[in-house]
Parts: structure tokens; sequence; C-alpha cells
């Protein structure tokens, strides 16, 4: 299934496209990208950014993940997927263009994204799992502003940048999980 187009007030979120290539290379640049998002490649060119968008659609098709552009009239402005995709659960990441940060449009983004994951017409998930590098402050920020409780630290708990050697990069992780219950409930109680 490919990334439906989800439309909200302020943005579209979107399968990602050709067109994106520029601005999607020109913030893989940007160094809080490069040290969060550990999937992310160091010399991001617009070779990179190409193969990035036929993995998108090639991850969509296989049901293995679902990646969505953040389009702000027309122009790219970040990511939020889902990924480790199973029938019933997903887990989320996301990052924005740094001029764009501090708006509340990841937030918003990711509400969005939540609400077609859980929703029994959209993809229909029980739960939905938050993971970030521990330090990221932004991006737990976040997370607790989704709804995202229980938040613990897992002792090595996320992979690392991979090293030419191939030692142990693993790293500390801050994870929570969200059920479509407690999503459901968020903003009712
Ligand atoms: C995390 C990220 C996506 C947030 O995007 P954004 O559009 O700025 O997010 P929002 O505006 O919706 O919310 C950000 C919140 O984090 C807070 N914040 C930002 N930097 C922070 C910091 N260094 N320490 C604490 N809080 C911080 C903001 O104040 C805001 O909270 P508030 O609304 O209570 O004021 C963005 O910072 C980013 O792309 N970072 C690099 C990539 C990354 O870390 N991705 C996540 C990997 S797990």
């Amino acid at each position: 299934m490919p990334a439906p187009e989800l439309i909200a007030e302020r943005f579209t979120l979107r399968p990602l496209r050709e067109a994106d290539i520029p601005e999607l290379t020109s913030a893989c640049q940007d160094s809080e990208i490069l040290r969060w998002c550990m999937g992310v490649p160091l010399n991001y060119s617009e070779e990179t950014a190409r193969n990035y968008i036929e993995f998108s659609h090639d991850a969509a098709d296989n049901g293995n993940e679902l990646i969505w552009g953040i389009d702000l009239s027309g122009t790219f402005a970040g990511i939020v997927s889902l990924y480790n995709l199973t029938d019933t659960s997903a887990e989320i990441g996301f990052w924005l263009a740094p001029v764009l940060r501090g708006q509340g449009l990841l937030t918003d983004a990711a509400r969005v994204v939540l609400g077609f994951a859980f929703d029994p017409l959209g993809m229909g998930l029980d739960e939905v799992t938050w993971t970030a590098i521990a330090g990221n402050a932004a991006s737990e920020r976040v997370a607790i502003k989704l709804g995202f409780s229980d938040i613990r630290c897992e002792e090595k708990g996320t992979q690392g940048r991979p090293t030419e050697n191939g030692t142990d990069t693993r790293l500390d992780a801050r994870t929570a999980t969200m059920t479509r219950k407690q999503f459901s409930h968020i903003g009712l109680d």
C-alpha cells in the first residue's frame, strides 16, 4: 500500500517524489538530523536522496514501512515514517528541515500519522512505539506532546551509526509505546 495522502490545515502528508530531491538533500546536511537519525547517511548527496525515494516506494509496496513527506504548499519540509510494520504495530520516526522547527509542525504531522495508524479504517494498528537516542530532548518533547507516556531508558537500546570495522555502536535509548486506546483518550480527559 503506498503511503496515502493525508491532508491537514498547514500541510499535506504524501509519498516522496523526485521533485523533493533538492530539499531532501539540503535538509540532510543538518548536523542535528545526522546526530540523531542513524538511518540518514553521512555525506548525503542528490544520489542518496534519489535512492531513498526509490526505497520509500519499494518499502511501501513490500509493506515494511510507510514514509510520508511533509509538504508545505508544494515544498518538501520533512519526513514522518512508520517502520518495522507488522499487522498490529509500528515504530514512528521523523525529522524536519531546520528552518521550520519550533512551530509545532512536526508534532501536528506525527499526530496525523498516528491518527491514520490507529484508525480502524486506516491501518488499524494496536500500538506504535517511539524511540530516540537518549539526550534527544526535542524528539522527547514531541513524543510527550503526542501523548507518549511512561517513557523509559533502554541501555544500548538503539543502533548507532555503523563503523567501518563493525564495532558495536549501540546507544542508550529513550522509548515509549502508545496503544490505540491511549491515543483515543488523548484530549478527552
Ligand atoms: C525533533 C524535531 C523533528 C522536532 O520538530 P519541530 O517541528 O521543531 O517540533 P515541534 O515544534 O512540534 O516541537 C518541538 C518541541 O521541542 C522543544 N525543543 C526543541 N529543542 C529542544 C531542546 N534542545 N531541548 C528541549 N526541548 C526542545 C520545543 O520547544 C518544542 O516544545 P514546545 O512546543 O513545548 O515549546 C526536530 O527538532 C528535528 O528534526 N530534529 C532533528 C532530527 C531528530 O531528532 N529526529 C527525531 C529522531 S528520534
